[in-house]
């Protein structure tokens, strides 16, 4: 679907079907033509709700403001609902809400493009929509002058966050048949080619020689043999450092804690993380961020067999410390715990961040929709917060960390325990276990991200379709924009 933006008015341009969002309620705009049709489909304009009259080429969809998160998800719905249709062309005013500021009209893009990403990879009929082109006018809904140099600007972003975001979707929701670990790493040689990346493999040999022992007793019992995969962007003159960590547990079986049937269906969606950080990279890649970016990913398959570690065993980690395993479920972390170390090894950053479906945990806390933030600073885990629902349209909350739940990973036998001995607060309780693994000098630099809620959510949602969503692209990629706006 081409998406470009025509500075003509409505009006005159050529377009099977016009979109009109309805704004506040206000069905008294110039926009409205069909005020007395609506009443007549019994149209109510509450945020997302559609009517498509087709005699008149026309769809309307509500949004409760012009806000960028209302834009997006009803852009994404608009789309949906065209897809069912032959339309093959659409036209669309432009709807600020502020003057000057395009964010309304990035949101747009990234909304259509997200909605009309659907996954058909594993369907023998594959259903094609025939809409190939949106274009966008530059008259307004509001007359805000603005131009047209910046709409291409907003439209260019909101492309390259919406393809990113799709381009980890597809990976999260290939099955562990098709995506091993070796295939992430594929998949970051390919890009790396293609962005103009530096990209770098660790197989079994060097993973030994790094003594990521906690990493590879994750993997051992899997006929696919782990990786940690080292991207890099580097652009000259970066203004700041940055590493972006990734869980890439390519099939999480829970191990010989084996996971209940019910609770194994999905967790193709382990690698999310990992997933995320490769969407990532293409994306600051695309925009040519003035940041060097490192982006590392542990890619593991947690697997039962005569192989398997075992809860009992004592793992030492890259950095030293040991760990007690009383539940090889709890193998995010181990995993995370030796790429942290690596990532600090190589790269003195000025800001770490980590992306992980990390615990069940988070999901009870907050809810499917939503990514749990930690760290032991505010400023990092602020970073991430403040790129949520209004800039980026993903949620994040922050989750403290406290000295009383701190305890209750201590072992008794090892340096510390990869569970807690209460069975509350498991989502910080994962996050202060990874922060054993954060250098001193790294400690007030640090965010984990906990993606378990939203990562993969079995029914549509927003702008999200069925299955993965690409959580943590969107939401970091607007934190890494903000300091590559920032003045040093
Ligand atoms: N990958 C899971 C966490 C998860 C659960 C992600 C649901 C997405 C949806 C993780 O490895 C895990 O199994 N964690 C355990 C930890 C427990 C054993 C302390 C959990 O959350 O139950
Ligand atoms: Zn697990
Ligand atoms: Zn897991």
């Amino acid at each position: 679907m081409k998406i470009t933006i025509e500075d003509n008015k409505i009006s005159q341009i050529n377009a099977g079907l016009e979109i009109i969002f309805i704004a506040n309620k206000n069905l008294n705009h110039k926009f409205v033509q069909d005020k007395k049709l609506l009443k007549k489909a019994g149209f109510k304009p509450s945020q997302d709700a559609t009517c498509l009259l087709v005699s008149k080429n026309r769809l309307y969809v509500a949004v409760d403001t012009l806000k960028s998160y209302d834009i997006r998800t009803a852009s994404a719905t608009a789309i949906k609902t065209i897809k069912k249709t032959n339309y093959k062309s659409i036209k669309i005013a432009t709807y600020l809400s502020h003057p000057r500021c395009t964010a309304s009209i990035r949101a747009m893009v990234e909304g259509l493009l997200l909605g009309e990403y659907s996954f058909q990879n594993y369907k023998s009929k594959k259903s094609k929509s025939k809409l190939k082109e949106v274009i966008i006018s530059t008259e307004g809904y509001i007359d805000y002058e603005v131009s047209v140099e910046n709409y291409k600007k907003a439209v260019d972003n909101g492309k390259i966050t919406a393809k990113a975001t799709n381009f980890t979707r597809d990976i999260v929701n290939t099955t562990p048949e098709d995506c091993y670990p070796q295939t992430m790493a594929n998949i970051a040689k390919k890009l790396a080619k293609n962005s103009n990346l530096e990209c770098d493999i660790l197989k079994t040999k060097e993973l030994k020689s790094e003594n990521m022992n906690a990493l590879l007793a994750v993997g051992r019992a899997s006929r696919h043999s782990s990786r940690v995969i080292h991207l890099a962007h580097k652009p000259k003159n970066p203004k700041f450092v940055i590493s972006l960590i990734g869980k890439g547990l390519t099939y999480d079986s829970g191990g010989l804690s084996l996971k209940p049937a019910d609770f194994m269906v999905t967790m193709k969606s382990d690698k999310s993380g990992g997933s995320a950080v490769l969407g990532l990279m293409k994306a600051i890649s695309d925009m040519n961020l003035p940041i060097e970016v490192h982006g590392f990913i542990g890619a593991v398959e947690n697997m039962i067999g005569g192989d398997a570690f075992k809860p009992d065993d004592v793992l030492v980690a890259k950095n030293g410390k040991t760990i007690e395993v009383r539940n090889t479920d709890a193998e995010g972390r181990l995993v995370l715990a030796d790429v942290l170390c690596y990532a600090q090894q190589e790269i003195q950053a000025d800001y770490i961040f980590d992306m992980a479906t990390l615990t069940g945990a988070c999901v009870v806390g907050v809810g499917h929709f939503t990514s749990g933030v930690m760290g032991n600073a505010d400023e990092p885990v602020d970073m991430i917060v403040n790129a949520g629902k209004k800039i980026s349209g993903e949620f994040a909350s922050s989750l403290d960390f406290n000295r009383y739940l701190k305890e209750t990973i201590d072992s008794k036998i090892a340096d510390v325990c990869n569970i807690a001995s209460t069975r509350y607060g498991g989502a910080i309780t994962a996050g202060m276990f990874l922060s054993e693994f954060i250098d001193e000098h790294h400690k007030d630099k640090w965010a984990h991200i906990d993606i378990a809620g939203p990562a993969f959510v079995e029914q549509d949602w927003g702008e999200n379709p069925h299955g993965a969503s690409g959580a943590g692209v969107r939401l970091v990629l607007r934190a890494m924009e903000k300091l590559a706006r920032k003045e040093v």
